[in-house]
């Protein structure tokens, strides 16, 4: 190089052109490479300047590029529901985002579809299983014009992180499976009065889940969930997180080897905490974290975590890992997803969503860096940060 720029350098333009290649090959290496930045809260536009639609979302990282799945919601009310499906998005660096369009259609011709127009589709996740190759998304399904009462997975599946998904089924968790951790009282037979109940959430059920026995009543025809999330261990093996027994437990099941289906392999905890919003991720000591919401809706509340040392058990709760003000809205969030920085030991960023129910497409994102202390793991507000 040194040769070349002597011999060039009898013009300022022979300069320039050696240069001008070596400046961009040094910025192409990352150096001089603007940090990363994160104004959570604010509009954040796509490529084409668009808003991100990508509501109660995920991160998937796959051969150097980034993937948000989520919600599309549409404006007003009707926007909650699922009016167009689950959209996707790409990027390099988790700052400037590629719209890539829809990963997973509604279906707009047969309103008996499981996913017909106007379903509830929530909490959309994607994981890419090494073995199949294949790209399997998981999400909440409620059917069309049945409020919340179905409680579903659904799960589809592509060849590429992008899609198109083809939907393959939806369904209720482990039918015919007791959690590794059921109490003898559960086996036992469930009163009449509670076989046809059906309750929306906290405060409606008149006891403890235990005493109902609602793990018992929905033994045959499998377990409620809704909230959900994804989680693959270091081991390959992957887990379906999800808010059951009428939202008042939390079940933790591992997948078959294909992802596509429930193994039977599950365990239930938090019994009565009505947790949302599931999260998990495990740093590189082997350390498991749970983070969720408690349930009131949309509207944002004071967020709950938990740590093991093994995903099936035993969970300890360690609190609000929130800290400053509106820590106990969670900085008026909700969380969807917490994810590892790729290439970065234990960096992992937390997302939330700013749920705007009357007007869904405004939803908001709240990106926030998780800080790691030992056994507990910590968020506070930025109103803007770097990476
Ligand atoms: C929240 C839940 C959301 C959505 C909403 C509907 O608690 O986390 O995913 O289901 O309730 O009210």
């Amino acid at each position: 190089m040194n040769i070349a720029f002597r011999f060039f350098s009898k013009t300022g333009e022979s300069v320039f052109a050696i240069l001008s290649p070596l400046l961009l090959m040094l910025a192409s290496c990352g150096i001089n490479k603007e940090p990363v930045s994160f104004t959570p809260g604010e509009i954040w536009n796509d490529n084409k300047g668009v808003h991100i639609n990508a509501h109660g979302g995920g991160i998937l990282y796959h051969n150097g590029n980034y993937f948000w799945y989520g919600q599309h919601m549409i404006e007003g009310d009707e926007g909650n529901k699922a009016m167009v499906g689950v959209h996707v998005y790409s990027s390099a660096n988790l700052s400037n985002w590629e719209d890539r369009g829809i990963a997973l259609k509604v279906d707009e011709e047969n309103d008996d579809s499981d996913i017909a127009k106007g379903c509830i589709l929530e909490r959309p996740k994607v994981i890419y299983n090494e073995k199949t190759g294949k790209f399997v998304m998981w999400f909440h399904l409620e059917l069309k014009g049945q409020g919340y009462y179905a409680a579903r997975s659904g799960v589809a599946i592509s060849d590429s992180p992008e899609g198109p998904f083809q939907f393959i089924r939806s369904f209720r968790p482990n039918a015919g499976f007791w959690p590794v951790n059921a109490g003898e009282y559960h086996k036992k037979q469930v009163a009449d009065s509670i076989k046809a109940s059906y309750c929306g959430g906290k405060g409606c059920l008149p006891a403890h889940p235990d005493t109902l026995n609602l793990l018992g009543r929905d033994f045959a025809k499998g377990q409620m969930a809704r909230d959900m999330n994804l989680f693959v261990d270091d081991d390959g093996k992957a887990y379906h997180i999800y808010s059951s027994e009428e939202n008042s437990t939390t079940h933790i099941s591992l997948l078959t080897d294909d992802y596509l289906s429930f193994s039977g392999t599950y365990a239930r905890f938090f019994a009565d905490r009505y947790m949302e919003a599931p999260v998990i991720f495990k740093t590189s000591q082997g350390v498991y974290f749970f983070m969720g919401s408690d349930c009131t809706g949309w509207n944002p509340n004071a967020a709950r975590s938990a740590v093991a040392k093994n995903i099936l058990g035993p969970w300890t709760e360690l609190g609000n890992p929130c800290f400053g003000a509106d820590s106990l809205t969670t900085f008026n969030s909700q969380s969807t997803c917490i994810f590892p920085v790729q290439g970065e030991k234990d960096r992992f960023i937390y997302i939330g969503d700013r749920w705007t129910p009357d007007n869904a497409i405004d939803g908001r994102y709240i990106w926030l860096p998780v800080e790691l202390k030992g056994e507990r793991f910590e968020i506070r507000w930025h109103d803007k940060w770097k990476l």
